[in-house]
């Protein structure tokens, strides 16, 4: 169990770097198995969640090490095992994505269902119905999916709903398929592009990746290469949100501006002073935002990550704004934990209609799930008083490295209560950890 006392601050000023982007790491590092050779990935965030994924590997027979905190070394062979250990895949949705590659390689895969999770019950039929679709026999097995197929053929295939999930494993599949399959309705998110980009180099034919439209000619085998990782605009617009929150300016370095467009606007609109560079966003801010209304949507729309941190900004914007959740079905466990930081909130449906308040107020918070963290992080620190987070689960740590210390270089108090300490036995504080 971990807690973070957080201090209300009056600004935060300075600068920040990002890390590189989870979402992307994690299905490239998926990709890896349809490699063979050495692949070396660069600007691996270093985070529970990669880990877990690296687990996973290595439980694929497949060697895998960190050789520096961010870059990761990784040995394929020709063949890997068509099992994925279910305490690995069903503490973490994202390593569902290695079914793709192990059936694409082995003829056959045997994965677990992920499991249920805070922000919807995230079902895998789209990933599935496109596996069908390149031809594999899908069935469920004592909670496993099991896919085979002696060899995939390329095909049309049509999403119901642009799955970020679905396109990657589908694209992957794709790669070592006999043709040419086509994604339509395919998600559009930078990160496809970058797996896109690392497939390629590895001997992939892709096009049309960050499109609709994706169309994979199959290969015979793929290649180990070098890959730097991008940017995680999820993080650097946790930190746009943060600082609009609590006032100052703060620059945050290594981003790549462009795939932070639909943030930027919203920011603006709520009056918020957005200067961006070639690679570094600015935002200045007096720390009372106006109040703007934003739904969420698939890339190029607003990204469902950035919607708990956005909330938490707007709990004390001027007037009365309307957040709309589109993409996930119940992802607002964080508004009533907001609510008892004093935030005038009414939840009807999938909107919550948030209107604004002079100041929050700090009391002891849960966190449900990571991007709800970040949000009562920023709560937290735009608040009156020290809150307390509950980060039972270390959900925070799944997808922010460095935190705190990021988080400190700008100002913040925030500190990590020991168990013991939370207990009333003394202990020492591990600012910065
Ligand atoms: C990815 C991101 C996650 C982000 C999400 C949406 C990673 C590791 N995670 O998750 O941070 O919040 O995109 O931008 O990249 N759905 C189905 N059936 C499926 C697949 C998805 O109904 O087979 C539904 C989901 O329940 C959800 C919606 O589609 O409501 C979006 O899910 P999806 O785009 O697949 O998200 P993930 O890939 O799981």
């Amino acid at each position: 169990m971990r807690k973070l006392l957080v201090k209300g601050c009056e600004g935060l000023n300075g600068e920040v770097s990002v890390s590189g982007s989870k979402n992307s790491a994690l299905p490239i590092l998926a990709a890896t198995i349809l490699t063979e050779g050495q692949t070396t990935l660069s600007s691996i965030p270093n985070l529970l969640d990669v880990m877990t994924m690296l687990k996973v590997l290595r439980a694929l027979s497949i060697r895998a090490e960190y050789y520096h905190p961010n870059q990761v070394k990784i040995w394929v062979g020709s063949r890997v095992k068509h099992v994925a250990p279910y305490q690995l895949v069903t503490r973490m949705r994202a390593s569902f994505f290695v079914i793709g590659p192990i059936l694409a390689k082995m003829g056959f895969a045997k994965v677990p269902l992920p499991g249920g999770c805070a922000i919807g019950s995230r079902p895998v039929d789209i990933h599935i119905k496109g596996l069908e679709r390149l031809g594999a026999k899908v069935r469920m097995e004592h909670g496993f999916v099991v896919a085979e197929a002696e060899k995939l053929k390329g095909e049309a295939v049509h999403l119901d709903f642009p799955s970020v999930g679905a396109t990657e494993t589908i694209m992957m599949a794709a790669t070592l398929a006999i043709g040419e399959t086509t994604i339509n309705n395919a998600a559009r998110e930078p990160e496809i592009v970058d797996l896109a980009n690392f497939l390629n180099k590895a001997g992939a034919q892709i096009t049309g990746a960050g499109s609709e439209e994706i169309k994979i000619e199959g290969v015979k085998r793929l290649t180990g290469v070098n890959h730097r990782i991008i940017p995680d605009r999820i993080e650097a617009g946790t930190f746009m949100a943060a600082a609009a929150a609590c006032g100052g300016a703060v620059t945050i370095k290594e981003v790549i501006p462009q795939q932070l467009e639909v943030a930027i606007l919203k920011m603006k609109e709520a009056g918020v002073e957005v200067v961006t560079g070639e690679d570094f966003v600015t935002v200045k801010s007096q720390g009372r935002v106006k109040a703007i209304d934003l739904s969420t949507l698939p890339h190029p729309g607003f990204p469902t990550d950035l919607q708990p941190q956005f909330c938490s900004m707007l709990c004390r914007a001027e007037g009365v704004s309307v957040v709309k959740e589109t993409v996930f079905e119940s992802r607002f466990t964080h508004l009533n934990e907001l609510k008892r930081m004093g935030a005038d909130i009414k939840i009807e449906g999938r909107s919550a209609i948030i209107k604004g308040v002079e100041r929050l107020s700090s009391a002891p918070v849960v966190v449900s799930d990571l991007r709800a963290g970040a949000g009562l992080v920023i709560a937290a620190l735009s608040a009156v008083g020290e809150t307390l987070i509950d980060d039972r689960d270390r959900q925070i740590e799944r997808g922010y490295e460095n935190i705190l210390k990021k988080f400190g270089g700008l100002g913040a108090d925030i500190k990590v209560v020991d168990e013991r300490e939370d207990q009333g036995i003394p202990a020492p504080h591990l600012q910065g950890a």
